[in-house]
């Protein structure tokens, strides 16, 4: 063989090698990678409302209808004293923890989840089908980044307590109330860096494992986690509508004060620890949007208060008829006015109701008579059920109060309200 034909068959036997090494490789690699899709959920009560409410939804995730979404679901069961709730659907791995930890559902679920899309769900809310499909949808084409309906904000060190719904808003952190995250992000929280911050989580008022999560992932990838607008009608909200309506379950509910006092702590501490900055923290404003099937989703700058209302469009008496008292069966029947305010404040309780009909029976005080304050009625509805209410339109302790029989003006401050004003939205009208 002359030389050149050498050269080139030499040439040609090692690309046929390199290229059958390449697709061995390829393949051990597709081997590999091949991904899961998991659910983990969390629990350890075994009274009151929520047992029934983790078995109804373990059973959906689990049953036939969801299969072709879900491979896996973990059950981290928190109560080291209690049994885990027996007779659960084969496919629901019951995760026996040693304490009842924050930390446990981002320690332990990376051991046993594998790798993949993991959606992590409180146990009080059940996603659709196609609340799923939009959730995993959006993660196929942002895997590095947490992903959620739910988020919160910062403003510097400060914590925000607004829910973010009433007007377009951008955030720092998402919620895991739901969300979906790859098993490689998760297990960020593992870092051995961290295990002084995991103890805190433990041991702080705020139950901030959440806000450590954000950061541990931010401060890797440098991306603002992803907040998802999910189908309509693709959540079963028990929480929000079942809890106030049950007295036993609702007395625990923490004092909103503390709460944003405790929230705020944590995250002055975490930004303090491991390397971590506001720059660990970064924020974004967009929404992914999701169509009504979830399969396809539209990254947008604004999303209207309705639309992230018809999210969850069950009421307790889908969700809970037995707590329904008889005369709320009556509800939704607003006109006008108070159709316009429940929209933005739902009637979940009794003392939103009242409040409702005092905005709407109640003029303001002094000589304007029975008018309706149209600033007044601005402001109220991104302060539900607040009987000191501040004048968005400036930043000051200026507002009005609602006396028993109408709503007084004040400025510069009131005794009676000053000490609720942590509470005004970080907003502006
Ligand atoms: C966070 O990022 C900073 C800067 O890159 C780095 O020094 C630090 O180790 C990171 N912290 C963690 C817990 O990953």
């Amino acid at each position: 063989m002359p030389p050149r034909r050498r050269t080139r068959a030499f040439v040609g036997v090692v690309f046929a090698v390199c290229a059958l090494w390449g697709s061995t490789l390829l393949w051990r690699r597709s081997e590999a990678v091949e991904e899961k899709r998991t659910v983990v959920l969390t629990a350890y009560e075994t009274q009151g409302l929520r047992p029934a409410w983790l078995r109804q939804i373990v059973e959906q995730y689990a049953s036939d209808d969801y299969a072709d979404l879900i491979d896996a679901i973990l059950l981290v069961w928190n109560a080291p004293e209690e049994e885990p709730p027996s007779d659960l659907p084969a496919k629901v791995q019951v995760i026996r923890a040693a304490a009842n930890s924050l930390n446990n559902r981002w320690l332990l679920t990376p051991e046993y989840a594998q790798p993949g899309p993991v959606i992590v769900l409180d146990n009080d809310l059940l996603l659709s089908k196609s609340g799923i499909r939009c959730l995993q949808a959006v993660q196929r084409d942002h895997p590095d980044r947490l992903i959620g309906p739910y988020v919160r904000r910062r403003e510097d060190a400060i914590y925000v307590l607004d829910e973010l719904m009433s007007r377009s808003s951008p955030y720092n952190f998402v919620l895991p109330r739901a969300l979906i995250g790859h098993t490689e992000l998760l297990d960020l929280y593992r870092n051995p860096e961290l295990a002084q911050l995991h103890a805190y989580v433990d041991e702080q008022e705020a139950h901030c494992d959440d806000l450590l999560l954000n950061l541990a992932v931010s401060n890797t990838t440098g991306v603002a986690p992803l907040r998802v607008a999910l189908p309509p009608s693709s959540v079963r909200d028990f929480a929000t509508y079942c809890s106030p309506l049950d007295r036993a379950q609702s007395a625990g509910l923490a004092d909103q004060t503390d709460r944003w006092k405790y929230r705020t702590e944590c995250l002055q501490h975490l930004l303090s620890q491991a390397g971590f900055s506001t720059e660990s923290s970064p924020e974004d404003e967009d929404v992914a949007l999701c169509s009504q099937d979830g399969e396809s989703y539209d990254l947008v700058s604004e999303v209207g208060l309705p639309r992230w209302r018809s999210m969850s469009t069950a009421r307790a008496i889908d969700l809970c008829p037995e707590l329904v008292p008889e005369r709320d069966l009556a509800a939704e029947s607003r006109l006008g006015l108070g159709r316009e305010l429940v929209e933005y404040c739902p009637e979940l309780d009794p003392g939103t109701t009242e409040w409702i009909d005092a905005l709407i029976d109640k003029p303001l005080c002094g000589d304007g008579g029975a008018i309706q304050d149209p600033h007044l009625l601005a402001s109220a509805k991104h302060q539900c059920g607040a009987w000191c209410m501040w004048d968005l339109r400036v930043r000051g302790k200026t507002g009005w109060r609602l006396t028993g029989s109408c709503f007084e003006r004040f400025e510069g401050g009131h005794p009676e309200c000053d000490k609720w004003f942590y509470q005004r939205p970080h907003m502006h009208l």
